[in-house]
């Protein structure tokens, strides 16, 4: 048999889809994932990847363009602090050898145990209640999401995954497929993926509220979210609209700052002075405009240095294809190796 590739640091990947505004990323993503990735790329050996063929699960139409939403995605990691020297940087795309680990998972993954994932049902159910396009049902590659998802973790062999709290449960079934594969086959290929996932902040509060008005989670699909890549004035002009305290009309009016979007992202960006902000909140000695102002600079502060990494790699355009074309041949090299594995278990060679 051949010796899989033998590393002294443990192993971990993580990555995020490009869909929705051009693949940006935003504060919810830097907190959840992007910075936890930063802090551990020294203790481990790192897979950063762009899952570009799980956009495509959910596309009714032709899609803006996937390769451009890929390309914002990397720079998003790169601004984060991610080092393409330290941790190998990729699109899933750029490794075929993805699709057949996934097709040969495919064949050890029970359908029931797809069909209850919680993410799959939504869309079901999202997409019957959608007028015509909805008719024919869930494609086959929206069920099979959680068997690429396994795939790309199994196939570095990974020890753990950092994740939001929202991959929770396909993370589970990426390591009930590698129990069910190594059990199957009588043979301890895959570690069981430990899941990673980051409580530090907790979830982070978008701009506005739901019906109730209660904040809701920062999201794209919810666009109310604060992009790593937004310039200043586009902070500036967000936090203008954002949801406050509404009984507090005048400054003199008694503020809530736990609901309220605004004393919410000051808590976080500022956990050493805004105590005293939320106490002149609630007695009235301060207005939301000026809380506006303060925490539009404390943002615009803390994603300077994001800016200026970013703006380093957008204007050098060749330098990312060579970082993403290392990062795949990396990756390539380390598949074809866990490949050849999984088919001498398999019995196919
Ligand atoms: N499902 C993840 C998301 O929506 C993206 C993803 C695909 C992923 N494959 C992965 C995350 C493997 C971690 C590990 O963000």
């Amino acid at each position: 048999m051949t010796v899989p590739t033998v590393d002294t640091k443990k192993r971990l990947l993580s990555g995020m889809k490009p869909t929705g505004n051009q693949g940006r990323l935003h504060l919810g993503n830097l907190e959840g994932a992007l910075r936890p990735w930063v802090k551990l790329q020294d203790q481990y050996r790192m897979f950063c990847f762009i899952a570009d063929w799980h956009a495509l699960t959910t596309v009714t139409g032709v899609p803006e363009s996937i390769a451009e939403a890929s390309r914002n995605v990397a720079l998003d990691y790169l601004s984060a602090g991610l080092d393409p020297e330290r941790c190998a940087i990729f699109r899933q795309s750029d490794v075929p050898q993805h699709a057949e680990l996934y097709l040969l998972l495919g064949m050890i993954t029970p359908v029931s145990w797809l069909e209850r994932v919680p993410t799959y049902k939504e869309h079901r159910d999202a997409m019957a209640d959608y007028e015509g396009g909805g008719a024919s049902g869930p494609s086959y590659g929206l069920l099979g999401y959680p068997v690429l998802q396994a795939a790309d973790i199994l196939m570095y062999r990974a020890h753990a995954v950092p994740v939001g709290k929202d991959q929770a449960a396909h993370l589970e079934l990426s390591r009930e497929i590698a129990r069910r594969f190594n059990h199957l086959f009588e043979a301890e290929v895959f570690p069981v993926p430990d899941a990673l996932i980051s409580e530090d902040t907790g979830v982070l509060p978008g701009l506005d509220v739901d019906a109730d008005n209660k904040l809701r989670k920062m999201s794209k699909s919810y666009n109310n979210a604060i992009f790593l890549s937004d310039t200043p004035d586009e902070v500036a002009t967000k936090l203008k609209t954002a949801f406050t305290s509404p009984n507090k009309l005048r400054k003199t009016d008694p503020g809530e700052p736990e609901g309220c979007a605004v004393c919410q992202l000051r808590r976080i960006y500022d956990p050493d002075g805004f105590q005293a902000q939320w106490d002149e909140c609630r007695s009235g000695a301060r207005g939301c405009v000026q809380s506006k102002r303060e925490t539009t600079d404390i943002l615009n502060a803390m994603l300077d240095p994001f800016r200026e990494r970013r703006a380093r790699y957008a204007s050098a355009p060749a330098e990312l294809d060579r970082i993403l074309a290392r990062g795949a041949e990396e990756a390539r090299a380390f598949a074809d190796d866990t490949l050849r594995l999984v088919r001498e278990t398999m019995r196919l060679v």
